[in-house]
């Protein structure tokens, strides 16, 4: 099997930040959730009435504030913020969640599951980075990745090995609608049809995370990840969600 039969070289369709803004804007988002905004690009693309951020090193660099009537910024991890705003997020549900934090498979199963709870059945959770390009890029450490991708087209793109929750989701909830889009740079996964009330993720995760643990992190699962999936252009998807909304303007 050669490198190229399944593996994309790039993703070329639109930017991630593009579709999730345009995105926000097609469902009249209400309520926003990003998990991991450093600086802000994608947040501030972002249109809704209540965003809320969370990120444990903001390091913003523009406005985050613009497209919304209110944010709210918690400087933790995703997992704290979880833990502390539940309850609160149970009484006024997030309409779009992005998220975006620690590159590391484990954490991203549990901001899955943390804010699939806090969703309604027709909320949109889009994940980041779960369509690497090389076996570099992969690496759970993030310096590892940098060092070794020095002099290569994809200089210190960092993806770590969150492109484990394509397999996971497929395995333990096949009940969810997913995704794969071909967004600059590493791609976006889509997850709709939410069962808020599902506990499948919560009462097996330690069991997944042994299963997947033992899951190669490298090229060969790389290939078969894209061979087993079916992945869509961007644009259309923005034009099958355009095309589906009822008329409001
Ligand atoms: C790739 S950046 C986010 C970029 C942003 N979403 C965007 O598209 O403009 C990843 C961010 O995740 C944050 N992060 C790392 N660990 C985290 C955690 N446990 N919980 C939440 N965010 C985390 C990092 O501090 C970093 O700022």
């Amino acid at each position: 099997m050669d490198r190229d039969d399944f593996i994309p070289e790039l993703h070329t369709g639109k930017d991630y930040k593009d579709v999730l803004g345009e995105l926000s804007r097609l469902v009249s988002c209400r309520r926003y959730l990003e998990i991991g905004v450093s600086g802000g690009d994608n947040f501030q693309a972002i249109t809704c009435l209540e965003g809320i951020g969370v990120d444990p090193y903001f390091a913003l660099s523009c406005n985050v504030a613009a497209g919304k009537r209110r944010i709210y910024l918690y400087q933790t991890s995703s997992d704290k913020f979880f833990a502390k705003n539940k309850f609160k997020l149970m009484f006024s549900r997030i309409d779009l969640a992005f998220l975006d934090g620690m590159h590391l498979y484990e954490f991203l199963l549990r901001d899955f599951m943390n804010t699939e709870a806090v969703c309604r059945k027709d909320s949109i959770i889009a994940m980041h980075d779960c369509l690497p390009l090389n076996d570099i890029m992969i690496s759970r450490d993030m310096q590892q990745a940098a060092v070794e991708s020095e002099a290569l087209p994809f200089r210190h793109w960092w993806t770590g090995d969150v492109w484990k929750l394509i397999p996971i989701l497929k395995k333990y909830r096949p009940d969810l609608e997913l995704d794969f889009l071909n967004c600059y740079p590493t791609g976006l996964v889509v997850v709709r049809g939410l069962n808020p009330r599902s506990r499948i993720l919560r009462r097996n995760y330690t069991s997944i995370i042994s299963e997947f643990d033992a899951v190669p992190n490298d090229l060969d699962s790389i290939r078969t990840l894209y061979r087993d999936m079916k992945l869509g252009d961007a644009a259309d998807f923005l034009e099958a969600i355009r095309g589906a909304r009822p008329n409001r303007r």
